[in-house]
């Protein structure tokens, strides 16, 4: 056991050696924006929310040109996609390739940041007819940015769905479909040599309704887990808390199969449906917001992977908008993060994690009791964000120091004030059935230091909770359940060391 455990790190530290010029490099979260909404709104309007939201990367999966040109000289980051319909053309001919590049890269640079192209998209699984020229139409589209010195800046790829992963856990024997050898090795080659990075797409959520409950939900959203119940690699004895990282995990171990040690990879697309049909139970508000909230602190917190920890998994987060106009189940349409208006579908937990996605323009504002409302109603809006909001309301006892004025509308403010800053100011978060109204005056008094002032930021209750559109009471979900967690983590324990998982 001691020679197989020194064997593992050896290896490992053989294998991290490669990829540490990486780590220098912060991983950043950007957003994938799908257009397929009944009511699309114009660039203006997306950049805007860009704008807003401080997202300074975005993947389209398209090259649209009206979207390129309202990206101009926003610094933003751009990844465009050559889209799937056109991938058999630009593959079979150079001087298309190079039509393609001419008409919607070069009108664009460098007004507008453009530093990637997706070469088509899940093209192995989707159009597999095409994987023939992938390669090809890649070398193309490459050759026309090194006739245009672009190639140093722009970076070419082709996003996979990470189906093309096989036995992919333990991640240590993980391997890409044999079938594509003739494509993959090819592949790689050429992501090596142009200093290139791997595209993959990571949906955690398929992962664990496929598995049919042999992933515990925690596992894949990213929920803690205690050390001793963690998933272990036996090969390298590495511990995973997430589903996300043993999948990055497996493909990288499916690269150094093929003999590819130095390839990163950035997460084109993951994601959590926020809404379902009745077969589709685990889209909800709750799981969505904690999925993407704990994907988003990982990231930006260079965690990397196991197998390469600090490494950069940079990762674009499918998506910005519900797509309401696209076919398919329920949560098919309901996989974004705001509406087409821009109105947040759920509110973020990302307390500690920076700036990202914090409205700038609600900056220092407060959340007060109107004058001369109804008290009753008053009372019972404050007994609801006592309760079921699940406002720290503790600084309002008898001695604490918002006791004094000890009076409905006084404590109400304080509470509403609370439950607004742990909402994040988000837009109908300060209402109350009205008795609420937003202030830009610090109520602060003496000792008494509101959420949201100078110095405080609020009282944020560990656990998820559901942004208040959806105005639930559930706290259930937030509630680590002891009993069935173990018995879960006993399961996959057993799956892994019998090899059957994912
Ligand atoms: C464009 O993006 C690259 C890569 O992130 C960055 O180094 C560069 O500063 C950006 N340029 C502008 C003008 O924002
Ligand atoms: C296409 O390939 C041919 C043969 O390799 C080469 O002569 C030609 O210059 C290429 N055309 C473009 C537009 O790159
Ligand atoms: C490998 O890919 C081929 C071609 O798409 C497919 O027919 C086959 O089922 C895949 N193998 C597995 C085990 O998924
Ligand atoms: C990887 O390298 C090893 C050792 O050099 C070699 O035996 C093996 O055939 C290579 N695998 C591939 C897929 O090239
Ligand atoms: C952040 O990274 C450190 C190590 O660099 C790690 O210990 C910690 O768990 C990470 N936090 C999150 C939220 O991933
Ligand atoms: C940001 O704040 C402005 C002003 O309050 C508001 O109109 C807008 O809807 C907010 N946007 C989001 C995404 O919360
Ligand atoms: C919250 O406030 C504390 C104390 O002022 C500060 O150190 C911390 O950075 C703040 N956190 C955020 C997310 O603003
Ligand atoms: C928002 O508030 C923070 C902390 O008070 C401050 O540092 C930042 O400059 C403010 N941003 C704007 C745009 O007012
Ligand atoms: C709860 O929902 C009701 C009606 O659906 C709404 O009037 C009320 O303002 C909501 N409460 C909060 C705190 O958002
Ligand atoms: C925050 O505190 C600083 C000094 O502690 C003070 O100068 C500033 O005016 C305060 N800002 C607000 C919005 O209270
Ligand atoms: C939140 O969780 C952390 C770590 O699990 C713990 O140290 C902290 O006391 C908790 N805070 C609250 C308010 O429960
Ligand atoms: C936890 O799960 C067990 C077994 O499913 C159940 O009996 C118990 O009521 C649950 N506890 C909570 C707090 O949900």
């Amino acid at each position: 056991m001691a020679t197989w455990r020194s064997m593992a790190l050896l290896f490992l530290f053989l294998h991290l050696l490669p990829l540490a010029a990486m780590a220098d490099k912060d991983a950043f979260v950007g957003f994938n924006i799908g257009t397929a909404l009944s009511d699309m709104p114009s660039p203006t309007q997306v950049v805007a929310l860009l704008k807003a939201q401080k997202i300074f990367h975005v993947r389209l999966y398209d090259a649209d040109q009206a979207m390129l040109l309202a990206l101009s000289g926003t610094g933003i980051r751009v990844t465009v996609s050559v889209p799937n319909q056109q991938l058999l053309a630009i593959g079979q001919s150079n001087s298309t390739a190079a039509n393609w590049v001419a008409r919607n890269i070069l009108t664009h640079v460098p007004a507008t940041n453009i530093t990637a192209i997706s070469v088509g998209s899940e093209v192995l699984t989707a159009i597999p007819n095409a994987a023939p020229v992938l390669v090809s139409a890649l070398k193309f589209i490459h050759a026309a940015l090194v006739a245009a010195r672009l190639d140093s800046h722009i970076k070419v790829s082709t996003a996979h769905s990470s189906s093309i992963i096989l036995d992919s856990f333990p991640p240590s024997q993980a391997f890409f479909n044999r079938t594509w050898d003739p494509v993959m090795i090819p592949l790689l080659e050429f992501l090596q040599s142009t200093k290139s990075y791997l595209m993959l797409n990571v949906y955690p959520y398929y992962d664990y309704i496929q598995s049919r409950d042999a992933i515990p939900l925690d596992y894949a959203l990213f929920r803690p887990l205690p050390p001793n119940k963690e998933a272990v690699d036996s090969n390298t004895l590495l511990h995973y808390t997430n589903v996300f990282d043993a999948i990055v995990d497996a493909a990288y171990f499916s690269m150094s199969y093929l003999n590819f040690t130095n390839i990163p990879i950035v997460v084109t697309e993951s994601g959590w449906p926020s809404k379902g049909d009745s077969n589709e139970p685990d889209a909800t508000l709750d799981n969505a917001n904690t999925y993407n909230s704990n994907l988003i602190k990982h990231v930006i917190n260079n965690t990397g992977t196991p197998k390469h920890p600090g490494v950069a998994v940079s990762t674009f987060i499918y998506e910005l908008y519900n797509e309401d106009a696209r076919s398919g189940v329920v949560s098919e349409k309901n996989w974004g993060l705001f509406d087409g208006n821009g109105r947040p579908i759920y509110v973020l937990h990302l307390t500690g994690s920076g700036t990202m996605l914090a409205n700038d323009t609600t900056n220092q504002t407060y959340c007060v009791a109107r004058d001369g409302v109804d008290r009753k109603m008053l009372q019972a809006a404050l007994d609801w964000a006592c309760g079921p909001g699940k406002v720290d309301c503790s600084a309002m006892v008898q001695g604490a120091p918002c006791y004094e004025p000890d009076t409905v509308a006084a404590h109400a403010t304080y509470a509403f004030d609370a439950y607004y800053h742990r909402m994040v100011m988000a837009e109908g978060t300060c209402d109350f059935n009205g008795v609420a109204t937003v202030t830009t005056t610090d109520p602060s008094h003496g000792s008494c230091i509101f959420p949201g002032s100078n110095g405080s930021n609020g009282t944020f209750i560990n656990g998820t909770s559901l942004a208040p559109s959806s105005n639930s009471t559930s706290g259930s979900l937030s509630t680590f359940n002891e009993s069935n967690s173990v018995s879960f983590l006993r399961l996959i324990v057993v799956l892994l060391l019998s090899g059957v998982f994912l």
